[in-house]
Order: structure tokens, then sequence, then C-alpha cells
């Protein structure tokens, strides 16, 4: 093993620190799988799809075969819902593996990726793994500053990454400011603006006409959040055909389940259980604001399904919460200090946090 010759960086990337599995969490801490709480990787509270459950049923005598690689089905279906064609797909095992393919497209040693001071961890991980230099960028008021990331572009960019709403810091840039930055993005750098929660939002940006115009642009969605699939893996990006086509050469011939394609249908039909999934999480926005208000704690709100909460010592609460079965996420890693992430959890889940919260400081 110690004498294996690897790729530059790869004995050095750092291993990704997940949110921690109910399992995991119950094997060490002793505790009932059945009594733990996890609010610590913005899954959906409600579960899937109860559409996509169905699908995955219907689909299992099947699984002897594999899926179609292109998922023709799926992407035909996006395609008409956003008004594009299939050509302007390109379906992942989840969103984040498109984030690679980007990488495996764009990035090579001595190019850079522009992002935000707290960004997504995959973009950092991904830019390190090719090779590549993140030039990060301040973000004052924990919001991406969209003029200093485009002022921040050099000769050597090959692609700025910005999630709106932003994990792990919640808040998200207006349309206008997406839209201008599309606008002003050069000719030969890619945007990635990857859009893992827009359905939470009181408005949703409608970004396909810069998609129409043939801008270097591609936007992430994701079927983890809001459709409740966090677990099948999968995700779509959509940008012009030219870049789509090259990401397309990336991708392993069979990247995305065949559960996962049908799951995934399913749930874009269930319009009953997208809408029930916002409410719930409106809801318990409301409700753990006013919570940790009443508790004095000072936290950092957006309109998606997770918050930021101020804490003296967040590893010790982290740890705290952990032996009272609850799972939540220090932020610590990404260079946020003195708070924790949560996500919005069912009623009972939520006032499960803030009961056991006040012992854990
Ligand atoms: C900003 C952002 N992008 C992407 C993802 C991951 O999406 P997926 O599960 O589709 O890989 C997340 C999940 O936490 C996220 O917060």
């Amino acid at each position: 093993m110690m004498n294996i010759r690897v790729r530059d960086r790869v004995d050095t990337t750092p291993i990704y620190q997940a949110g921690l599995p109910i399992e995991l969490v119950a094997r060490e801490r002793g505790l009932d799988p059945d009594t733990i709480i996890k609010l610590a990787s913005n899954e959906n509270p409600l579960g899937p799809s109860p559409k996509a459950i169905e699908a995955i049923i219907r689909e299992a005598p099947h699984v002897h075969l594999y899926p179609d690689g292109g998922a023709w089905e799926l992407a035909g279906k996006l395609a008409a819902m956003h008004g594009l064609t299939r050509e302007h797909f390109i379906i992942g095992n989840g969103s984040n593996e498109i984030i690679e393919f980007l990488g495996q497209a764009l990035l090579e040693p001595g190019t850079n990726v522009v992002m935000g001071e707290f960004p997504f961890a995959v973009y950092p991980l991904v830019t390190y793994h090719f090779g590549a230099d993140a030039r990060k960028i301040a973000m004052p008021g924990l919001k991406h500053d969209t003029e200093a990331m485009l002022a921040a572009i050099d000769a050597n960019t090959r692609m700025v990454c910005i999630s709106s709403p932003n994990n792990p810091t919640p808040l998200h840039n207006s349309a206008d400011e997406l839209r201008a930055m599309i606008r002003a993005i050069p000719e030969n750098v890619v945007l990635c603006l990857d859009a893992a929660y827009p359905e939470y939002l009181d408005e949703q940006p409608d970004l396909v006409p810069e998609i129409l115009a043939n801008r270097p642009l591609i936007v992430l969605r994701t079927f983890s959040k809001v459709y409740g699939l966090a677990g099948l893996r999968v995700g779509y990006g959509m940008g012009s055909p030219a870049l789509i086509s090259l990401l397309q050469r990336t991708r392993q011939p069979f990247n995305v389940g065949v559960l996962a394609q049908k799951a995934a249908l399913a749930a874009l039909d269930d319009r009953a259980f997208v809408e029930r999934s916002i409410r719930v999480n409106r809801d318990g926005l409301l409700q753990v604001q006013e919570g940790l208000k009443r508790l004095g704690l000072d936290a950092v709100f957006g309109q998606t399904n997770f918050y930021l909460v101020k804490v003296p010592d967040p590893a010790k609460t982290c740890d705290a919460l952990l032996g009272r079965g609850v799972i939540v996420r220090s932020v610590a890693p990404s260079g946020l200090k003195g708070m924790m992430r949560v996500s919005v959890g069912t009623k009972e889940e939520n006032q499960r946090f803030l009961d056991a919260l006040p012992n854990c400081l």
C-alpha cells in the first residue's frame, strides 16, 4: 500500500465528512435507532414522495437489467417541464456527480475556480482533487458577493461556483443578481449555478431564458431535497447543448440507477407532496425561529430548509445533542466559527431539538 504511486493530491484530499447516519450514531452511542432524529443533511423530513415509493416497487422486478444510461425518459420529462430539449440536460448520481463531471471536463493544475468564502463543501473538494486552486471570495453578511466573484476571474479561471440558496450559509441571491452574473460571465468560463433548494424560496428565479441564450452556464438541480429522494442519488444539470455534450463525455455509461430514474419521474408528478413539503418547511422555520428567540439564541435564517444557530462551543453542543439522539452538524470545517447547522424537521422533530438544546450548550 505504502509503495503505490498515486496521482498528485489524491493522498492529501480530505475525506468528506457527511452528516452522521442514524445507524452509526445508534451503534456508537448505544441508542435505539427509532428514537434518533437526523437534522444534519437538509433532507426532507416527510420521507420520500409516496408516488416515488410506488414507482420503486413497480420497477423492482426489473432491476436485473441495466438502466438507460442517457435517462431518455427523465430528460424528456424535465425538458417538457422547463421548456427546453433533452440536449439541454445531463442526469447525475446526485447533482454532486455533475460537479465532478465539471472538474473532469474543465480543471487541471494551473487553473482555478472562483467560489464564496463559505462554499458548498464539494466545490473545494473537486477543485483540489483535479489539481486546480480555489479562489475564495469574502461573503459579507454570509451571502455571495456576485460582483466580487466576477471581479476575481482571471486568465486561469475555468469555473465560478455559486449555490443559491447557499449551504452551509442559508442565504440566497436575488434573481436579478444571478441574471446579472450570468450575463457578465466571460464566454470561456463556466458558471455553475447550484440550485438545490429553489422550491423553498418565496420566488424561484426563472433562469431558462439565460440557458436558451447559450451562456456558458449550467444550473444544477436535485431530487434530494423537496422530492425526498436523497438516498437514491439523482440530480440534473441544465445548460447549453454544447456544454452538456462536453459533460456527457465524462459520464460513466450507467451512472444513475433505474430505481432512481423511475422514482424521480414519479416525484415530478407528485405536486401535492412538494407543496406539503414546502408548507411544512415554512411552518418549521417559524417554529424554530420563535423557539430559539425564547431561548435567547442568535440564529441565521433564510428561506431554505436549514438554519445556523450561534452557540459558544459548537463541537460540544453537537456532541451533547448526539448523546440525546439529535444529529446536527458542526460547520467549523467550512470556516464558520461559533455556529452549527440544523435542518428543519417535522413539528415534533423541531420541538425535540428545541427541548434538548438548553441542556447541551
Ligand atoms: C448546495 C448543494 N448542492 C448540492 C447538494 C447535493 O445534492 P445531491 O444530493 O443531488 O448530490 C447539496 C446537498 O446538501 C447542497 O446543499
